[in-house]
Protein backbone atom coordinates (compact mmCIF):
# COMPACT_ATOMS: atom_id res chain seq x y z
CA UNK A 1 0.00 0.00 0.00
CA UNK A 2 1.27 3.43 -1.32
CA UNK A 3 1.95 5.79 1.64
CA UNK A 4 1.52 9.12 1.74
CA UNK A 5 4.00 12.19 2.79
CA UNK A 6 1.48 12.86 5.77
CA UNK A 7 2.90 16.51 6.37
CA UNK A 8 0.93 17.70 3.54
CA UNK A 9 -2.41 17.33 5.58
CA UNK A 10 -0.84 20.08 7.88
CA UNK A 11 -0.28 22.53 5.02
CA UNK A 12 -3.40 24.97 4.09
CA UNK A 13 -5.91 23.69 1.29
CA UNK A 14 -4.25 25.38 -1.69
CA UNK A 15 -1.36 27.56 -2.08
CA UNK A 16 -2.61 31.59 -1.25
CA UNK A 17 -2.17 32.87 -4.71
CA UNK A 18 -4.03 29.65 -6.08
CA UNK A 19 -6.87 30.32 -3.70
CA UNK A 20 -7.39 34.02 -4.67
CA UNK A 21 -6.69 33.32 -8.47
CA UNK A 22 -9.82 30.57 -7.41
CA UNK A 23 -11.78 33.18 -6.31
CA UNK A 24 -11.08 36.06 -8.55
CA UNK A 25 -12.05 33.39 -11.39
CA UNK A 26 -15.49 32.79 -9.63
CA UNK A 27 -15.63 36.58 -9.16
CA UNK A 28 -15.18 37.20 -12.96
CA UNK A 29 -17.41 34.54 -14.20
CA UNK A 30 -20.82 36.00 -11.56
CA UNK A 31 -19.95 39.14 -13.17
CA UNK A 32 -18.47 39.20 -16.57
CA UNK A 33 -18.83 42.87 -17.03
CA UNK A 34 -16.46 43.63 -14.05
CA UNK A 35 -13.23 45.39 -14.99
CA UNK A 36 -10.71 43.68 -12.95
CA UNK A 37 -7.76 45.29 -11.55
CA UNK A 38 -5.24 43.16 -10.26
CA UNK A 39 -3.06 44.64 -7.54
CA UNK A 40 -3.15 41.21 -5.92
CA UNK A 41 -0.07 38.88 -6.85
CA UNK A 42 3.37 40.57 -7.32
CA UNK A 43 3.08 39.66 -10.88
CA UNK A 44 4.54 42.47 -13.12
CA UNK A 45 3.21 44.22 -16.61
CA UNK A 46 6.02 45.99 -17.65
CA UNK A 47 7.57 44.02 -20.87
CA UNK A 48 10.79 42.80 -20.99
CA UNK A 49 13.60 45.94 -22.09
CA UNK A 50 15.21 46.02 -25.29
CA UNK A 51 18.43 44.72 -24.58
CA UNK A 52 17.20 41.57 -22.99
CA UNK A 53 15.17 40.60 -25.83
CA UNK A 54 17.99 41.28 -28.62
CA UNK A 55 19.92 38.48 -26.24
CA UNK A 56 17.31 36.12 -26.12
CA UNK A 57 16.67 36.45 -29.69
CA UNK A 58 20.39 36.21 -30.49
CA UNK A 59 20.70 33.12 -28.53
CA UNK A 60 17.55 31.21 -29.85
CA UNK A 61 19.42 32.00 -32.70
CA UNK A 62 22.95 30.33 -31.85
CA UNK A 63 20.91 27.03 -30.75
CA UNK A 64 19.84 26.54 -34.61
CA UNK A 65 23.62 26.45 -35.62
CA UNK A 66 25.34 23.69 -35.73
CA UNK A 67 28.46 25.31 -34.52
CA UNK A 68 26.95 27.76 -31.61
CA UNK A 69 23.82 25.12 -30.53
CA UNK A 70 24.62 23.96 -26.93
CA UNK A 71 23.56 21.16 -25.01
CA UNK A 72 23.47 20.66 -21.10
CA UNK A 73 25.36 23.50 -19.36
CA UNK A 74 27.77 24.03 -17.11
CA UNK A 75 26.67 22.75 -13.63
CA UNK A 76 26.37 26.11 -11.51
CA UNK A 77 25.44 28.30 -14.75
CA UNK A 78 27.03 29.40 -17.18
CA UNK A 79 30.52 31.13 -16.60
CA UNK A 80 29.18 34.32 -18.37
CA UNK A 81 26.80 34.91 -16.35
CA UNK A 82 28.48 34.22 -13.00
CA UNK A 83 30.50 36.96 -14.01
CA UNK A 84 27.84 39.35 -14.94
CA UNK A 85 26.23 38.52 -11.42
CA UNK A 86 29.67 38.57 -9.28
CA UNK A 87 30.31 42.26 -11.49
CA UNK A 88 26.74 43.64 -10.61
CA UNK A 89 27.67 43.01 -6.89
CA UNK A 90 30.55 44.70 -6.87
CA UNK A 91 29.73 47.67 -8.95
CA UNK A 92 25.87 48.15 -7.29
CA UNK A 93 26.83 47.03 -3.61
CA UNK A 94 30.69 46.69 -3.30
CA UNK A 95 30.49 43.03 -2.43
CA UNK A 96 33.38 40.83 -3.86
CA UNK A 97 31.18 37.23 -4.25
CA UNK A 98 34.05 34.24 -3.37
CA UNK A 99 34.78 32.29 -6.71
CA UNK A 100 32.50 28.94 -7.15
CA UNK A 101 29.58 30.80 -4.69
CA UNK A 102 27.37 31.74 -7.44
CA UNK A 103 24.03 29.37 -8.64
CA UNK A 104 22.30 30.42 -11.29
CA UNK A 105 18.66 29.10 -10.54
CA UNK A 106 15.35 29.53 -12.47
CA UNK A 107 14.85 31.65 -9.42
CA UNK A 108 13.97 32.50 -5.99
CA UNK A 109 11.21 30.55 -5.29
CA UNK A 110 12.53 26.71 -6.43
CA UNK A 111 16.22 27.64 -4.37
CA UNK A 112 14.35 28.85 -0.90
CA UNK A 113 12.16 26.27 -0.76
CA UNK A 114 14.54 23.67 -1.85
CA UNK A 115 17.52 24.78 0.23
CA UNK A 116 15.82 23.55 3.37
CA UNK A 117 16.95 19.65 1.81
CA UNK A 118 20.44 20.24 3.29
CA UNK A 119 19.30 20.15 6.52
CA UNK A 120 18.16 17.75 9.25
CA UNK A 121 14.41 17.60 10.95
CA UNK A 122 16.44 17.82 13.79
CA UNK A 123 16.54 21.36 12.97
CA UNK A 124 14.54 24.63 14.33
CA UNK A 125 13.69 26.46 11.57
CA UNK A 126 12.76 30.23 12.57
CA UNK A 127 10.18 31.94 10.18
CA UNK A 128 9.11 35.58 10.65
CA UNK A 129 4.95 36.20 10.76
CA UNK A 130 3.78 37.44 7.88
CA UNK A 131 5.71 35.99 5.43
CA UNK A 132 6.02 34.92 1.97
CA UNK A 133 3.99 31.77 2.18
CA UNK A 134 7.18 29.56 0.64
CA UNK A 135 9.41 29.44 3.63
CA UNK A 136 6.61 28.06 5.85
CA UNK A 137 5.01 25.54 3.37
CA UNK A 138 8.16 24.37 2.23
CA UNK A 139 9.07 23.26 5.90
CA UNK A 140 5.73 22.43 6.56
CA UNK A 141 5.77 19.76 3.67
CA UNK A 142 9.20 18.29 5.24
CA UNK A 143 7.74 18.01 8.77
CA UNK A 144 10.37 20.73 9.78
CA UNK A 145 10.18 22.00 13.63
CA UNK A 146 8.88 25.53 13.10
CA UNK A 147 8.95 28.40 15.60
CA UNK A 148 7.71 32.04 14.40
CA UNK A 149 8.61 35.69 15.08
CA UNK A 150 6.55 38.15 15.21
CA UNK A 151 6.20 41.52 12.73
CA UNK A 152 3.47 43.95 14.34
CA UNK A 153 3.21 47.68 14.30
CA UNK A 154 5.76 48.47 16.83
CA UNK A 155 8.72 46.70 15.58
CA UNK A 156 7.86 47.84 12.33
CA UNK A 157 7.17 44.69 11.20
CA UNK A 158 11.07 43.45 11.53
CA UNK A 159 11.63 41.39 13.99
CA UNK A 160 14.77 41.39 15.74
CA UNK A 161 16.69 38.59 17.73
CA UNK A 162 16.79 38.88 21.18
CA UNK A 163 19.15 36.92 23.86
CA UNK A 164 15.83 34.06 24.15
CA UNK A 165 15.59 33.76 21.04
CA UNK A 166 16.06 29.93 20.38
CA UNK A 167 16.80 28.87 16.49
CA UNK A 168 19.24 27.42 14.07
CA UNK A 169 18.04 28.32 10.50
CA UNK A 170 16.48 32.09 10.12
CA UNK A 171 14.54 33.35 7.55
CA UNK A 172 14.79 37.09 6.87
CA UNK A 173 13.25 39.16 3.46
CA UNK A 174 14.35 42.61 3.23
CA UNK A 175 12.87 44.67 1.08
CA UNK A 176 10.34 42.42 2.70
CA UNK A 177 7.65 40.21 1.05
CA UNK A 178 4.27 41.13 2.10
CA UNK A 179 5.27 44.05 4.16
CA UNK A 180 7.95 46.22 1.93
CA UNK A 181 9.92 46.91 5.06
CA UNK A 182 13.64 47.24 4.68
CA UNK A 183 16.15 46.06 7.77
CA UNK A 184 19.12 48.81 7.73
CA UNK A 185 22.65 47.82 7.78
CA UNK A 186 23.01 48.14 11.66
CA UNK A 187 19.69 45.81 12.00
CA UNK A 188 21.25 42.85 9.60
CA UNK A 189 24.42 43.55 11.48
CA UNK A 190 22.36 42.09 14.75
CA UNK A 191 20.97 39.23 12.82
CA UNK A 192 24.40 38.42 11.74
CA UNK A 193 26.53 38.46 14.84
CA UNK A 194 23.09 36.58 16.86
CA UNK A 195 23.68 33.81 14.12
CA UNK A 196 27.45 33.76 14.16
CA UNK A 197 27.11 33.71 17.89
CA UNK A 198 24.45 31.20 17.95
CA UNK A 199 26.05 28.81 15.55
CA UNK A 200 22.86 29.64 13.05
CA UNK A 201 22.24 29.97 9.44
CA UNK A 202 20.57 32.91 7.88
CA UNK A 203 18.26 31.64 4.69
CA UNK A 204 18.77 35.65 3.32
CA UNK A 205 15.85 36.61 0.54
CA UNK A 206 16.82 39.57 -1.56
CA UNK A 207 14.45 39.51 -4.45
CA UNK A 208 13.41 42.63 -4.21
CA UNK A 209 16.55 44.62 -3.33
CA UNK A 210 16.74 46.37 -6.71
CA UNK A 211 13.53 48.13 -5.43
CA UNK A 212 16.31 50.15 -2.69
CA UNK A 213 16.35 53.58 -3.57
CA UNK A 214 18.02 54.82 -0.44
CA UNK A 215 21.82 54.13 -0.43
CA UNK A 216 21.86 53.48 3.00
CA UNK A 217 20.00 50.77 3.26
CA UNK A 218 21.66 47.17 2.57
CA UNK A 219 20.58 45.17 -0.46
CA UNK A 220 22.54 42.11 0.17
CA UNK A 221 23.42 40.54 3.28
CA UNK A 222 27.56 40.27 2.40
CA UNK A 223 27.12 43.94 2.75
CA UNK A 224 27.62 43.54 6.32
CA UNK A 225 30.76 41.73 7.72
CA UNK A 226 30.61 38.28 9.09
CA UNK A 227 27.36 37.24 6.63
CA UNK A 228 29.86 35.06 3.96
CA UNK A 229 30.29 32.58 7.57
CA UNK A 230 26.69 32.33 8.15
CA UNK A 231 24.20 33.79 5.08
CA UNK A 232 22.77 32.24 2.04
CA UNK A 233 21.20 34.66 -0.18
CA UNK A 234 18.50 33.94 -2.88
CA UNK A 235 17.72 36.67 -5.30
CA UNK A 236 15.67 36.38 -8.70
CA UNK A 237 15.21 38.60 -11.92
CA UNK A 238 11.53 38.41 -11.23
CA UNK A 239 11.09 41.53 -10.29
CA UNK A 240 13.98 43.23 -11.16
CA UNK A 241 14.14 42.60 -14.97
CA UNK A 242 10.28 41.12 -15.48
CA UNK A 243 11.32 37.84 -15.37
CA UNK A 244 8.41 36.40 -13.88
CA UNK A 245 7.36 34.47 -17.16
CA UNK A 246 11.27 34.16 -18.33
CA UNK A 247 12.44 32.60 -15.40
CA UNK A 248 16.04 32.75 -14.09
CA UNK A 249 17.66 33.96 -10.35
CA UNK A 250 20.66 33.10 -8.49
CA UNK A 251 21.58 31.66 -4.92
CA UNK A 252 24.90 32.79 -2.79
CA UNK A 253 26.30 30.08 -0.97
CA UNK A 254 29.76 31.07 0.26
CA UNK A 255 32.77 28.56 0.44
CA UNK A 256 33.54 29.91 4.06
CA UNK A 257 30.54 28.17 5.35
CA UNK A 258 31.13 25.16 6.91
CA UNK A 259 28.85 22.89 9.17
CA UNK A 260 30.36 19.92 11.37
CA UNK A 261 33.25 19.61 8.82
CA UNK A 262 30.80 19.77 5.37
CA UNK A 263 31.10 22.60 3.23
CA UNK A 264 27.38 23.69 2.28
CA UNK A 265 28.30 24.99 -1.00
CA UNK A 266 29.42 21.31 -2.10
CA UNK A 267 25.98 20.24 -0.59
CA UNK A 268 23.81 22.32 -2.42
CA UNK A 269 26.43 21.58 -6.00
CA UNK A 270 25.87 18.15 -4.97
CA UNK A 271 21.84 18.57 -4.42
CA UNK A 272 21.61 20.65 -7.77
CA UNK A 273 23.60 18.22 -9.37
CA UNK A 274 21.36 15.58 -8.99
CA UNK A 275 18.71 17.27 -8.82
CA UNK A 276 18.24 20.24 -11.59
CA UNK A 277 19.91 20.10 -14.87
CA UNK A 278 20.28 23.97 -15.27
CA UNK A 279 18.34 27.21 -16.26
CA UNK A 280 18.06 27.34 -20.16
CA UNK A 281 21.34 28.52 -21.89
CA UNK A 282 18.84 31.09 -24.03
CA UNK A 283 16.82 32.57 -20.37
CA UNK A 284 21.10 32.84 -19.21
CA UNK A 285 21.56 35.08 -21.91
CA UNK A 286 18.89 37.38 -21.58
CA UNK A 287 19.73 37.59 -17.71
CA UNK A 288 23.42 38.65 -18.80
CA UNK A 289 21.97 41.78 -20.76
CA UNK A 290 20.02 42.23 -17.78
CA UNK A 291 23.35 43.33 -15.55
CA UNK A 292 25.26 45.25 -18.69
CA UNK A 293 24.92 48.88 -18.26
CA UNK A 294 22.36 49.47 -21.01
CA UNK A 295 20.20 46.92 -19.88
CA UNK A 296 20.09 47.67 -16.44
CA UNK A 297 19.50 51.28 -16.75
CA UNK A 298 16.70 50.06 -18.76
CA UNK A 299 15.78 47.71 -15.75
CA UNK A 300 15.82 50.40 -13.73
CA UNK A 301 13.39 52.41 -15.79
CA UNK A 302 10.84 50.21 -15.19
CA UNK A 303 11.41 49.53 -11.29
CA UNK A 304 11.21 54.03 -11.36
CA UNK A 305 7.86 53.32 -12.78
CA UNK A 306 6.40 51.05 -10.40
CA UNK A 307 7.82 52.84 -7.47
CA UNK A 308 5.56 55.84 -9.17
CA UNK A 309 2.99 53.43 -8.70
CA UNK A 310 3.49 52.67 -5.10
CA UNK A 311 3.74 56.60 -4.47
CA UNK A 312 -0.06 56.72 -6.14
CA UNK A 313 -0.70 53.90 -3.59
CA UNK A 314 1.08 55.84 -0.46
CA UNK A 315 -0.32 59.26 -1.20
CA UNK A 316 -4.02 57.78 -1.39
CA UNK A 317 -3.24 55.92 1.77
CA UNK A 318 -1.75 59.15 3.31
CA UNK A 319 -4.97 60.95 2.44
CA UNK A 320 -7.23 58.69 4.25
CA UNK A 321 -5.31 58.84 7.23
CA UNK A 322 -4.44 54.52 6.54
CA UNK A 323 -1.90 53.38 8.47
CA UNK A 324 1.00 51.60 6.39
CA UNK A 325 4.60 50.04 5.70
CA UNK A 326 6.66 49.90 1.99
CA UNK A 327 5.97 51.86 -0.94
CA UNK A 328 9.34 53.54 -0.91
CA UNK A 329 12.35 51.07 -1.48
CA UNK A 330 9.69 48.12 -2.12
CA UNK A 331 6.84 47.34 -4.68
CA UNK A 332 4.38 46.20 -1.36
CA UNK A 333 2.51 48.77 0.32
CA UNK A 334 1.04 46.81 3.98
CA UNK A 335 -1.55 48.25 5.43
CA UNK A 336 -3.87 48.58 8.01
CA UNK A 337 -7.48 47.61 6.87
CA UNK A 338 -8.81 47.47 10.38
CA UNK A 339 -10.91 44.10 10.10
CA UNK A 340 -11.15 40.64 9.15
CA UNK A 341 -8.20 40.50 6.30
CA UNK A 342 -10.59 37.85 3.60
CA UNK A 343 -13.70 40.26 4.51
CA UNK A 344 -11.73 43.22 3.36
CA UNK A 345 -9.96 41.02 0.39
CA UNK A 346 -13.79 40.13 -0.63
CA UNK A 347 -15.49 43.95 -0.21
CA UNK A 348 -12.66 45.30 -2.09
CA UNK A 349 -13.19 43.23 -5.05
CA UNK A 350 -16.90 43.23 -4.62
CA UNK A 351 -17.07 47.12 -4.23
CA UNK A 352 -14.46 48.31 -6.49
CA UNK A 353 -13.35 45.05 -8.56
CA UNK A 354 -9.56 45.62 -7.20
CA UNK A 355 -7.32 42.20 -6.52
CA UNK A 356 -4.91 42.71 -3.78
CA UNK A 357 -3.52 40.12 -0.55
CA UNK A 358 -4.91 39.22 2.52
CA UNK A 359 -2.60 39.72 5.40
CA UNK A 360 -3.46 37.01 6.93
CA UNK A 361 -2.38 34.64 4.03
CA UNK A 362 1.03 35.63 4.82
CA UNK A 363 0.05 34.52 8.52
CA UNK A 364 -1.87 34.99 11.86
CA UNK A 365 0.24 37.99 12.20
CA UNK A 366 -1.07 40.05 9.06
CA UNK A 367 -4.78 39.47 10.27
CA UNK A 368 -6.23 42.70 9.81
CA UNK A 369 -3.33 43.95 7.10
CA UNK A 370 -3.60 43.47 3.82
CA UNK A 371 -0.86 43.58 0.58
CA UNK A 372 -0.89 45.80 -2.46
CA UNK A 373 1.35 46.02 -5.05
CA UNK A 374 2.74 48.44 -7.10
CA UNK A 375 3.21 45.92 -10.34
CA UNK A 376 -0.16 47.39 -12.85
CA UNK A 377 -0.16 50.17 -14.89
CA UNK A 378 0.07 53.76 -14.27
CA UNK A 379 -3.82 53.81 -15.44
CA UNK A 380 -4.63 51.05 -13.44
CA UNK A 381 -3.24 51.97 -10.46
CA UNK A 382 -4.39 55.31 -10.55
CA UNK A 383 -8.23 53.90 -11.50
CA UNK A 384 -7.64 51.32 -8.32
CA UNK A 385 -7.16 54.42 -6.29
CA UNK A 386 -10.31 56.59 -7.14
CA UNK A 387 -11.77 53.52 -6.29
CA UNK A 388 -10.34 53.02 -3.08
CA UNK A 389 -11.20 56.66 -2.14
CA UNK A 390 -14.70 55.75 -3.10
CA UNK A 391 -15.01 53.07 -0.82
CA UNK A 392 -13.51 54.79 2.10
CA UNK A 393 -15.30 57.68 1.86
CA UNK A 394 -18.80 55.40 1.63
CA UNK A 395 -17.67 53.96 4.37
C1 LIG B 1 4.14 37.55 -4.39
O1 LIG B 1 3.16 38.08 -4.88
O2 LIG B 1 4.30 37.43 -3.18
C2 LIG B 1 5.17 37.03 -5.31
O3 LIG B 1 4.91 37.38 -6.62
C3 LIG B 1 5.25 35.60 -5.24
C4 LIG B 1 6.52 35.11 -5.84
O4 LIG B 1 7.44 35.87 -6.15
O5 LIG B 1 6.61 33.89 -5.97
Amino acid sequence: MVKLNQNYKALQQSYLFSTIANKVKAFQQANPDARIIRLGIGDVTMPLVTPVVDALKNASAEMGVKETFRGYGDEQGYGFLIDAVADYYKREMGVTLGAGSVFISDGAKSDVANFTDLFDNDNVIVIPDPVYPVYMDSNVMLGRKISLIRGTEENGFLPMPTDDLEGDIFYLCSPNNPTGAVYTKQQLKQWVDFALKKGALIFFDAAYESFIVDPDLPRSIYQIEGAERCAVEFCSLSKTAGFTGTRCGYTIVPKEIEIDGQSLNRMWLRRQTTKYNGTAYIIQRGAEAVFTEEGYRACKENIAYYLGNAKVIADTLDELGIWYTGGINSPYIWLKCGMNSWDFFDRLLNECGIVGTPGSGFGACGEGYFRLTAFNTRENTIEAMQRFKTMFKQK
